[in-house]
Protein backbone atom coordinates (compact mmCIF):
# COMPACT_ATOMS: atom_id res chain seq x y z
CA UNK A 1 0.00 0.00 0.00
CA UNK A 2 1.34 3.09 -1.44
CA UNK A 3 0.83 5.56 1.45
CA UNK A 4 3.11 7.17 4.45
CA UNK A 5 1.17 5.97 7.05
CA UNK A 6 1.72 2.37 6.08
CA UNK A 7 5.06 2.09 7.34
CA UNK A 8 7.62 -0.83 7.60
CA UNK A 9 6.97 -1.16 11.28
CA UNK A 10 3.32 -0.81 10.99
CA UNK A 11 3.00 -3.28 8.31
CA UNK A 12 4.44 -5.79 10.12
CA UNK A 13 2.53 -5.29 13.00
CA UNK A 14 -0.79 -6.09 11.29
CA UNK A 15 0.68 -8.86 10.02
CA UNK A 16 1.66 -10.27 12.93
CA UNK A 17 -2.07 -9.57 14.06
CA UNK A 18 -3.45 -11.23 10.95
CA UNK A 19 -1.40 -14.34 11.45
CA UNK A 20 -2.51 -14.53 14.89
CA UNK A 21 -6.60 -14.79 13.60
CA UNK A 22 -5.13 -16.91 10.24
CA UNK A 23 -3.93 -19.48 12.88
CA UNK A 24 -7.19 -19.56 14.77
CA UNK A 25 -9.41 -20.23 11.25
CA UNK A 26 -6.77 -22.90 10.44
CA UNK A 27 -7.66 -24.97 13.33
CA UNK A 28 -11.43 -24.08 13.42
CA UNK A 29 -14.07 -26.79 13.39
CA UNK A 30 -14.13 -27.44 9.55
CA UNK A 31 -18.52 -26.51 9.76
CA UNK A 32 -18.08 -23.48 10.88
CA UNK A 33 -14.38 -22.12 8.88
CA UNK A 34 -16.37 -20.28 6.59
CA UNK A 35 -17.97 -18.29 9.34
CA UNK A 36 -14.44 -17.55 10.60
CA UNK A 37 -13.10 -16.51 7.46
CA UNK A 38 -16.01 -13.74 7.29
CA UNK A 39 -15.47 -12.49 10.55
CA UNK A 40 -11.57 -12.26 9.91
CA UNK A 41 -12.32 -10.47 6.97
CA UNK A 42 -14.46 -8.42 9.00
CA UNK A 43 -11.66 -7.54 11.54
CA UNK A 44 -9.37 -7.15 9.11
CA UNK A 45 -11.46 -4.10 7.55
CA UNK A 46 -12.56 -2.56 10.63
CA UNK A 47 -8.91 -1.97 11.75
CA UNK A 48 -7.38 -1.11 8.18
CA UNK A 49 -9.79 1.91 6.69
CA UNK A 50 -9.29 3.32 3.63
CA UNK A 51 -11.15 6.48 2.43
CA UNK A 52 -10.30 7.78 -0.88
CA UNK A 53 -9.42 11.53 -1.63
CA UNK A 54 -9.50 14.01 -4.49
CA UNK A 55 -10.56 13.55 -8.15
CA UNK A 56 -10.08 9.75 -8.81
CA UNK A 57 -7.18 9.03 -9.30
CA UNK A 58 -6.71 6.63 -6.39
CA UNK A 59 -4.97 9.01 -3.61
CA UNK A 60 -7.12 7.77 0.03
CA UNK A 61 -6.26 8.03 3.75
CA UNK A 62 -5.47 5.55 6.01
CA UNK A 63 -6.82 5.51 9.64
CA UNK A 64 -6.26 2.20 11.91
CA UNK A 65 -8.21 1.44 14.97
CA UNK A 66 -6.92 1.28 18.02
CA UNK A 67 -8.30 -2.25 19.32
CA UNK A 68 -6.09 -5.40 17.66
CA UNK A 69 -7.38 -7.60 15.03
CA UNK A 70 -7.75 -10.73 16.83
CA UNK A 71 -9.91 -8.72 19.79
CA UNK A 72 -12.46 -7.35 16.67
CA UNK A 73 -12.69 -11.02 15.92
CA UNK A 74 -13.34 -12.46 19.33
CA UNK A 75 -15.80 -9.74 19.83
CA UNK A 76 -17.88 -10.66 16.22
CA UNK A 77 -17.65 -14.13 17.59
CA UNK A 78 -19.05 -13.95 20.67
CA UNK A 79 -21.96 -11.86 19.10
CA UNK A 80 -22.84 -14.31 16.19
CA UNK A 81 -22.73 -17.40 18.91
CA UNK A 82 -25.29 -15.51 20.54
CA UNK A 83 -27.32 -14.39 17.19
CA UNK A 84 -26.95 -18.75 16.39
CA UNK A 85 -27.81 -19.44 19.83
CA UNK A 86 -30.91 -17.06 19.54
CA UNK A 87 -32.11 -18.70 16.30
CA UNK A 88 -31.83 -22.03 17.54
CA UNK A 89 -33.96 -20.84 20.78
CA UNK A 90 -36.51 -19.62 18.55
CA UNK A 91 -36.75 -22.45 16.41
CA UNK A 92 -37.19 -24.61 19.66
CA UNK A 93 -39.53 -22.36 21.67
CA UNK A 94 -41.93 -20.72 19.43
CA UNK A 95 -40.79 -23.43 16.20
CA UNK A 96 -40.19 -20.45 14.08
CA UNK A 97 -38.86 -21.62 10.69
CA UNK A 98 -36.40 -19.71 8.52
CA UNK A 99 -36.15 -19.74 5.40
CA UNK A 100 -32.92 -21.52 3.49
CA UNK A 101 -30.38 -19.26 2.71
CA UNK A 102 -27.90 -19.27 0.22
CA UNK A 103 -24.85 -17.17 -0.99
CA UNK A 104 -24.05 -16.56 -4.14
CA UNK A 105 -20.75 -15.00 -6.06
CA UNK A 106 -22.19 -13.07 -8.97
CA UNK A 107 -22.62 -10.10 -10.98
CA UNK A 108 -25.53 -8.01 -10.63
CA UNK A 109 -25.37 -7.02 -14.48
CA UNK A 110 -25.35 -10.80 -14.85
CA UNK A 111 -27.97 -12.37 -12.79
CA UNK A 112 -28.06 -16.19 -12.82
CA UNK A 113 -31.27 -18.03 -14.46
CA UNK A 114 -31.13 -20.82 -12.39
CA UNK A 115 -32.18 -18.79 -8.58
CA UNK A 116 -35.75 -18.84 -9.21
CA UNK A 117 -37.86 -16.18 -8.67
CA UNK A 118 -38.12 -13.75 -4.73
CA UNK A 119 -40.98 -12.14 -3.00
CA UNK A 120 -39.10 -9.46 -1.98
CA UNK A 121 -35.33 -7.91 -3.12
CA UNK A 122 -33.77 -5.99 -0.95
CA UNK A 123 -30.01 -4.02 -2.37
CA UNK A 124 -27.71 -1.51 -1.59
CA UNK A 125 -25.61 -0.60 -5.05
CA UNK A 126 -22.65 1.13 -5.44
CA UNK A 127 -23.08 4.93 -4.69
CA UNK A 128 -22.37 7.24 -7.65
CA UNK A 129 -19.20 8.28 -5.80
CA UNK A 130 -18.12 5.08 -6.70
CA UNK A 131 -17.94 6.17 -9.70
CA UNK A 132 -15.95 9.20 -9.48
CA UNK A 133 -12.86 7.88 -7.58
CA UNK A 134 -14.16 8.74 -3.95
CA UNK A 135 -15.35 4.86 -3.07
CA UNK A 136 -13.32 1.82 -4.19
CA UNK A 137 -15.18 -0.74 -2.37
CA UNK A 138 -12.91 -3.98 -4.42
CA UNK A 139 -9.67 -1.84 -2.66
CA UNK A 140 -10.76 -0.93 0.50
CA UNK A 141 -11.15 -4.67 0.78
CA UNK A 142 -8.11 -5.50 -0.46
CA UNK A 143 -6.16 -6.24 3.07
CA UNK A 144 -9.02 -8.79 3.71
CA UNK A 145 -8.86 -10.37 0.26
CA UNK A 146 -5.23 -10.98 0.46
CA UNK A 147 -5.21 -12.81 3.96
CA UNK A 148 -8.37 -14.59 2.50
CA UNK A 149 -6.08 -16.03 0.38
CA UNK A 150 -8.64 -14.67 -2.24
CA UNK A 151 -6.41 -12.17 -4.48
CA UNK A 152 -2.93 -11.43 -4.87
CA UNK A 153 -1.89 -7.79 -4.33
CA UNK A 154 -1.49 -7.34 -7.82
CA UNK A 155 -4.74 -8.28 -8.73
CA UNK A 156 -6.22 -5.99 -6.33
CA UNK A 157 -6.55 -3.67 -9.86
CA UNK A 158 -8.21 -5.70 -12.06
CA UNK A 159 -10.85 -6.16 -9.34
CA UNK A 160 -11.34 -2.74 -9.25
CA UNK A 161 -11.87 -2.53 -12.68
CA UNK A 162 -14.66 -5.16 -12.43
CA UNK A 163 -17.43 -3.94 -10.15
CA UNK A 164 -20.45 -1.51 -10.96
CA UNK A 165 -18.92 2.16 -10.04
CA UNK A 166 -15.19 1.63 -11.30
CA UNK A 167 -12.94 4.28 -12.95
CA UNK A 168 -13.24 2.40 -15.87
CA UNK A 169 -15.17 3.79 -18.73
CA UNK A 170 -14.40 2.72 -22.03
CA UNK A 171 -16.59 3.17 -25.21
CA UNK A 172 -19.87 4.26 -23.46
CA UNK A 173 -22.53 5.58 -25.81
CA UNK A 174 -24.05 9.01 -24.45
CA UNK A 175 -27.04 8.95 -26.33
CA UNK A 176 -28.36 6.53 -24.44
CA UNK A 177 -28.51 8.01 -20.91
CA UNK A 178 -31.04 10.06 -19.62
CA UNK A 179 -30.97 14.11 -20.22
CA UNK A 180 -29.83 14.30 -16.45
CA UNK A 181 -27.38 11.71 -16.57
CA UNK A 182 -26.18 13.50 -19.81
CA UNK A 183 -25.68 16.87 -18.33
CA UNK A 184 -23.61 15.52 -15.66
CA UNK A 185 -21.46 13.51 -17.54
CA UNK A 186 -21.27 16.64 -20.06
CA UNK A 187 -20.35 19.00 -17.01
CA UNK A 188 -17.68 16.88 -15.82
CA UNK A 189 -16.17 16.56 -18.91
CA UNK A 190 -15.88 20.18 -19.42
CA UNK A 191 -13.88 20.47 -15.78
CA UNK A 192 -10.50 19.94 -16.34
CA UNK A 193 -9.94 17.75 -13.17
CA UNK A 194 -13.28 16.01 -12.95
CA UNK A 195 -12.67 15.05 -16.56
CA UNK A 196 -11.34 11.84 -15.66
CA UNK A 197 -14.62 10.66 -14.15
CA UNK A 198 -17.32 11.47 -17.14
CA UNK A 199 -16.96 8.17 -18.52
CA UNK A 200 -16.79 5.87 -15.63
CA UNK A 201 -19.99 8.38 -14.18
CA UNK A 202 -22.06 7.31 -17.61
CA UNK A 203 -20.87 3.39 -17.32
CA UNK A 204 -22.07 3.67 -13.62
CA UNK A 205 -25.24 4.90 -15.30
CA UNK A 206 -25.66 2.33 -17.45
CA UNK A 207 -24.60 -0.68 -15.55
CA UNK A 208 -27.25 0.43 -12.83
CA UNK A 209 -29.40 0.38 -15.48
CA UNK A 210 -28.59 -3.45 -16.62
CA UNK A 211 -28.84 -4.34 -13.31
CA UNK A 212 -32.32 -3.13 -12.36
CA UNK A 213 -33.25 -5.26 -15.58
CA UNK A 214 -31.61 -8.09 -14.31
CA UNK A 215 -33.46 -7.67 -10.89
CA UNK A 216 -37.01 -7.60 -12.79
CA UNK A 217 -35.71 -10.86 -13.90
CA UNK A 218 -35.80 -12.92 -10.62
CA UNK A 219 -38.72 -11.08 -9.35
CA UNK A 220 -42.51 -12.17 -8.88
CA UNK A 221 -44.82 -9.86 -10.40
CA UNK A 222 -46.05 -7.95 -7.68
CA UNK A 223 -43.13 -8.36 -5.92
CA UNK A 224 -40.91 -5.42 -4.18
CA UNK A 225 -37.68 -4.19 -4.57
CA UNK A 226 -36.19 -2.03 -1.82
CA UNK A 227 -33.21 -0.21 -2.86
CA UNK A 228 -31.05 2.41 -0.75
CA UNK A 229 -29.17 4.86 -1.67
CA UNK A 230 -27.44 7.96 -1.40
CA UNK A 231 -29.98 10.93 -1.82
CA UNK A 232 -27.55 13.12 -3.67
CA UNK A 233 -23.95 13.65 -4.71
CA UNK A 234 -22.11 17.12 -4.52
CA UNK A 235 -19.27 18.35 -6.33
CA UNK A 236 -17.41 21.07 -4.79
CA UNK A 237 -15.37 23.74 -5.53
CA UNK A 238 -12.07 22.50 -3.96
CA UNK A 239 -10.85 26.33 -2.41
CA UNK A 240 -14.06 28.40 -1.19
CA UNK A 241 -16.02 24.53 -0.64
CA UNK A 242 -18.72 26.37 -2.99
CA UNK A 243 -21.05 23.29 -3.84
CA UNK A 244 -21.08 23.55 -8.07
CA UNK A 245 -23.15 20.70 -9.27
CA UNK A 246 -25.96 18.89 -6.74
CA UNK A 247 -26.89 15.67 -8.46
CA UNK A 248 -30.37 13.92 -7.50
CA UNK A 249 -28.35 10.59 -7.20
CA UNK A 250 -31.54 8.81 -5.83
CA UNK A 251 -33.92 10.20 -8.22
CA UNK A 252 -31.43 8.85 -10.95
CA UNK A 253 -32.06 5.50 -9.95
CA UNK A 254 -35.48 5.13 -9.50
CA UNK A 255 -35.77 6.65 -12.83
CA UNK A 256 -33.60 4.28 -14.22
CA UNK A 257 -35.62 1.73 -11.97
CA UNK A 258 -38.78 2.78 -14.09
CA UNK A 259 -37.77 2.97 -17.46
CA UNK A 260 -36.86 -0.89 -17.15
CA UNK A 261 -40.24 -1.66 -15.97
CA UNK A 262 -40.26 -1.04 -11.91
CA UNK A 263 -43.42 0.46 -10.65
CA UNK A 264 -41.43 3.29 -8.15
CA UNK A 265 -43.55 3.37 -5.27
CA UNK A 266 -41.83 5.80 -3.01
CA UNK A 267 -38.79 7.58 -2.19
CA UNK A 268 -38.02 8.21 1.49
CA UNK A 269 -34.88 10.39 2.75
CA UNK A 270 -33.17 9.24 6.05
CA UNK A 271 -30.86 11.38 7.76
CA UNK A 272 -27.59 9.99 8.97
CA UNK A 273 -25.55 10.78 11.83
CA UNK A 274 -22.49 11.53 10.75
CA UNK A 275 -19.24 10.23 12.17
CA UNK A 276 -16.57 12.09 10.91
CA UNK A 277 -17.34 15.93 10.84
CA UNK A 278 -13.73 16.88 9.96
CA UNK A 279 -12.94 14.63 6.66
CA UNK A 280 -15.03 16.00 3.30
CA UNK A 281 -15.52 19.33 2.29
CA UNK A 282 -18.99 21.05 3.52
CA UNK A 283 -18.51 18.04 5.90
CA UNK A 284 -20.99 20.01 8.49
CA UNK A 285 -24.00 19.35 5.75
CA UNK A 286 -26.68 17.74 6.56
CA UNK A 287 -26.65 13.93 4.81
CA UNK A 288 -29.41 11.94 3.34
CA UNK A 289 -29.45 8.60 2.55
CA UNK A 290 -32.75 7.72 0.24
CA UNK A 291 -34.46 4.42 0.53
CA UNK A 292 -36.44 3.60 -2.93
CA UNK A 293 -39.72 1.31 -3.13
CA UNK A 294 -39.74 -0.36 -5.87
CA UNK A 295 -42.44 -2.59 -7.36
CA UNK A 296 -42.85 -5.48 -10.24
CA UNK A 297 -45.77 -4.61 -12.11
CA UNK A 298 -48.72 -7.74 -11.13
CA UNK A 299 -48.70 -8.06 -14.98
CA UNK A 300 -47.08 -6.88 -18.43
C1 LIG B 1 -23.08 0.41 -1.08
S1 LIG B 1 -22.20 -1.14 -1.01
C2 LIG B 1 -23.31 -2.13 -0.07
C3 LIG B 1 -22.66 -3.32 0.54
C4 LIG B 1 -23.52 -4.18 1.47
N1 LIG B 1 -24.91 -4.17 1.14
C5 LIG B 1 -23.30 -3.75 2.89
O1 LIG B 1 -24.21 -3.23 3.51
O2 LIG B 1 -22.19 -3.92 3.38
C6 LIG B 1 -22.28 -1.71 -2.68
C7 LIG B 1 -21.70 -3.09 -2.93
O3 LIG B 1 -21.92 -3.48 -4.31
C8 LIG B 1 -20.85 -4.34 -4.69
N2 LIG B 1 -20.78 -4.45 -6.17
C9 LIG B 1 -20.13 -3.64 -7.05
N3 LIG B 1 -20.31 -4.07 -8.32
C10 LIG B 1 -21.09 -5.18 -8.25
C11 LIG B 1 -21.58 -6.08 -9.23
N4 LIG B 1 -21.33 -5.91 -10.53
N5 LIG B 1 -22.35 -7.11 -8.80
C12 LIG B 1 -22.62 -7.28 -7.49
N6 LIG B 1 -22.17 -6.46 -6.52
C13 LIG B 1 -21.40 -5.42 -6.89
C14 LIG B 1 -19.65 -3.65 -4.04
O4 LIG B 1 -18.59 -4.55 -3.92
C15 LIG B 1 -20.20 -3.20 -2.69
O5 LIG B 1 -19.96 -4.18 -1.72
Amino acid sequence: MKNRKMTPEIAAELSKEIDAVQVVVAACDPRVRRLFRVLMSDAISRKIRMRFLGTGVGRFSLTFAKTPIAQLFSKSLEKYAKVAATSEWLCDTVHLRFADAQVVKADARHIPDDLGRFDILVTSPPYLPASSGRESYAKARAPSLIALGMRRHDEVDDLVDDSIGSMYGDGVDLKTLTECERNLVEWLRRDELRAIKAEPTARYFLDMRRAFSEMRCVMLPGAYCIVVSGKRSTFYQFSTREALYVVPSAQILADEAQSVGFEVESLQDVQLIKLNKNARPRSLDDYYETIITLRNPRSE
